[in-house]
C-alpha cells in the first residue's frame, strides 16, 4: 500500500462564503430605539496624520462623529443584505452593539427593541439562507461601563458580557449557530487596542499591567460564555478572534528569528493559546514576570479557561510585518501597522503591505498549532476609490488583492488546512476602525457618504462586486 497523497487546492462544496462588518462601524442610528452611547460615539473621525480624539463623558455639539451614522445598515439592512445575497453570501459576518441590548452594558434586563432590530437582520439573512455569525464584541463597550467601571481591566465587566452573552444565546437559539466572543482579542498586548477592545479611554490607564489584565479579564468571559453557549443549545459553534500580523525576520540574524518568535508569541499566540488550550503558555508567564505583569485572579479561572475551550478559531489578515533589533529600527520607515518595512512588498496607500504569502504562512502556523477549524472573518483592502466619468467605480486593485489571497488559501487548502470559511472584511464601505474615515473604503459597494459628512447613503456596486459573485458562483476554483 502507499501513502495516499492526493491533495487538492479546491475549495470544498460547503465552504462558507461572505462578508464582514462591525455595527460600530456601519449601523448608525446611535441614539435610536433605546440604544445607550457606546465608546465610539465619543470618538472623533481622524485621518492618517490626524489622531482620532476621544471626548469625555459625552459628544461635543460642534463636532462631527462618523460613527454615529456610520453607512446607515439599521436604515438600509434589507437593501445591503440583497445585495449580500446577489452575491452569493453563504454566510454574513456582523457584530451586536452591547450598547443597543444594554444601553448602561450593567442592567439586568436588555432593550426589547434592540433585540428585535437583529431580529428583522437574522430573518432577512434566513430569508436569503445566508448563515449568521455573530461577533459578540467587535472593538465597543457601552460607555457606561468605561465611565463607571474604567473597562475591562475591571473583573466586573466579565458578569455583565456573560449576561450580554447569555440574553443573546437564549434569544437566538437555533437561528444563529456561529459566534465570536472578542474581535481581535490580541489587539490588547498593544495601545491601541486598550481604547477600542479594552474600553480603558484614559490615556493614564494604558498600561501593560491594565492591558494584559483586561485580556486576562476577558479570556475569561469568553471561556464562560463559551461553555454557556454550549449548554444552552449543542449547536452553537464559538470561535475566538485574533489580530494576525504575520512578523518575519527582517534579517537572517539569530538574533532576528528570536525577536520575530517572541513577537509571534507575545502580539499573535498569546490569546490563542488559552482560547483553543485552555491554559497560559510558559511564554506568557516568562513574559509577565520579566514584565511585572501580576495578573489578578480568582481561584476558580484556570479552570474556567480548560472548561471554555472554542470549536474554531478564526483570524483577520491583512498585511505582514517584519521584526528586527533597535539598530534596524533606526534606519526603518516601518510599515504603517506595527514593525519594519519588508523590501519585498508593495503597500496600500495607508502604508499596509499587501502579502498574500503571508496569508498561507499564517494559516499553516494556526492549523499546525491547533488542529481544529479556521475562518478567515477579516481581509481586504483599504483604499480611495472614485467614481469614474462612465458612473462605474473601477476597483481592479481590489479584485487583485482579493485573488491573490484567494490563490494564497488555495495553496493552505493544499497544504491540508482545514479551513471553513472566508468573511471579506467591510464588504460595504464603512467607516474606517484605525483612523475613523470614510475615504479609506474596503467595501464590494460603495456607499455615497464623505468625511465631511456629506453623501445620501445610496448604494452602487463596485467592479468587484461583480467579481466576487463570479469568485462564489464557482466556488472560489477560478
Ligand atoms: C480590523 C478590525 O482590525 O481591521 C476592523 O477588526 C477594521 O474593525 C479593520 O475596520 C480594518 O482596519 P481599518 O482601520 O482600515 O478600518
Amino acid at each position: 500500500m502507499i501513502l495516499n497523497t492526493r491533495v487538492t487546492d479546491q475549495f470544498p462544496d460547503n465552504f462558507l462564503w461572505g462578508g464582514a462588518t462591525a455595527a460600530n462601524q456601519y449601523e448608525g442610528g446611535w441614539n435610536l430605539d433605546g440604544r445607550g452611547m457606546s465608546i465610539d460615539d465619543v470618538i472623533t473621525g481622524g485621518s492618517v496624520d490626524k489622531e482620532r480624539k476621544i471626548t469625555l463623558p459625552k459628544p461635543l455639539p460642534s463636532v462631527y462623529y462618523p460613527n454615529h451614522e456610520a453607512t446607515d445598515f439599521y436604515h438600509h439592512y434589507k437593501e445591503d443584505i440583497k445585495l449580500f445575497a446577489e452575491m452569493g453570501f453563504k454566510i454574513y459576518r456582523f457584530s451586536i452593539s452591547w450598547s443597543r441590548i444594554f444601553p448602561n452594558g450593567d442592567e439586568k434586563e436588555p432593550n426589547k427593541k434592540g433585540l428585535e432590530f437583529y431580529d428583522r437582520v437574522i430573518d432577512e439573512l434566513r430569508k436569503y439562507n445566508i448563515e449568521p455569525l455573530v461577533t459578540i464584541s467587535h472593538y465597543e463597550n457601552p460607555l457606561n461601563l468605561s465611565l463607571k467601571y474604567g473597562g475591562w481591566k475591571n473583573r466586573k465587566l466579565i458578569d455583565f458580557y456573560t449576561n450580554y452573552a447569555e440574553t443573546l444565546f437564549n434569544y437566538f437559539k437555533g437561528r444563529v449557530h456561529y459566534w465570536l466572543t472578542f474581535n481581535e482579542i490580541n489587539m490588547l498586548t498593544d495601545a491601541w487596542g486598550a481604547v477600542f477592545g479594552g474600553g480603558m479611554l484614559e490615556k493614564k490607564d494604558n498600561t501593560p499591567q491594565n492591558r494584559y489584565q483586561a485580556l486576562h479579564n476577558q479570556l475569561v468571559a469568553s471561556a464562560k460564555v463559551v461553555k454557556l453557549a454550549h449548554q444552552i443549545d449543542s449547536e452553537n459553534k464559538m470561535g475566538c478572534m485574533l489580530a494576525y500580523h504575520c512578523g518575519y525576520p527582517y534579517t537572517c540574524k539569530p538574533e532576528d528569528i528570536m525577536l520575530a518568535e517572541k513577537y509571534d508569541q507575545i502580539h499573535n499566540l498569546i490569546a490563542g493559546d488559552v482560547h483553543v488550550r485552555g491554559r497560559y503558555p510558559g511564554f506568557a508567564l516568562r513574559y509577565f514576570a520579566e514584565n511585572n505583569i501580576e495578573i489578578q485572579m480568582d481561584d476558580s479561572d484556570l479552570e474556567t479557561l480548560t472548561e471554555g475551550t472554542v470549536d474554531f478559531v478564526s483570524l483577520s489578515y491583512y498585511s505582514s510585518t517584519c521584526v528586527g533589533s533597535e539598530e534596524d529600527k533606526a534606519k526603518d520607515k516601518g510599515n504603517g501597522t506595527t514593525g519594519l518595512m519588508n523590501p519585498y512588498l508593495k503597500a496600500s496607500e495607508w502604508g499596509w503591505t499587501i502579502d498574500p504569502m503571508g496569508l498561507r504562512w499564517v494559516l499553516n502556523k494556526l492549523y499546525d498549532r491547533y488542529q481544529i477549524p479556521i475562518m478567515v472573518v477579516e481581509n481586504g483592502l483599504g483604499a480611495i476609490d472614485k467614481v469614474s466619468d462612465d458612473g462605474e467605480i473601477h476597483d481592479q486593485y481590489r479584485i487583485d488583492y482579493v485573488d491573490q489571497h484567494v490563490k494564497a488559501m488555495r495553496q493552505a487548502l493544499k497544504d491540508g488546512v482545514n479551513l471553513i470559511g472566508y468573511t471579506y472584511w467591510g464588504c460595504t464601505d464603512v467607516v474606517s476602525a484605525s483612523t475613523g474615515e470614510f475615504k479609506k473604503r474596503y467595501g464590494f459597494i460603495f456607499v455615497n457618504k464623505f468625511d465631511d459628512g456629506s453623501g445620501d447613503f445610496s448604494r452602487k456596486e463596485k467592479d468587484s462586486f461583480y467579481w466576487y459573485k463570479n469568485l462564489i458562483a464557482h466556488n472560489g476554483n477560478i
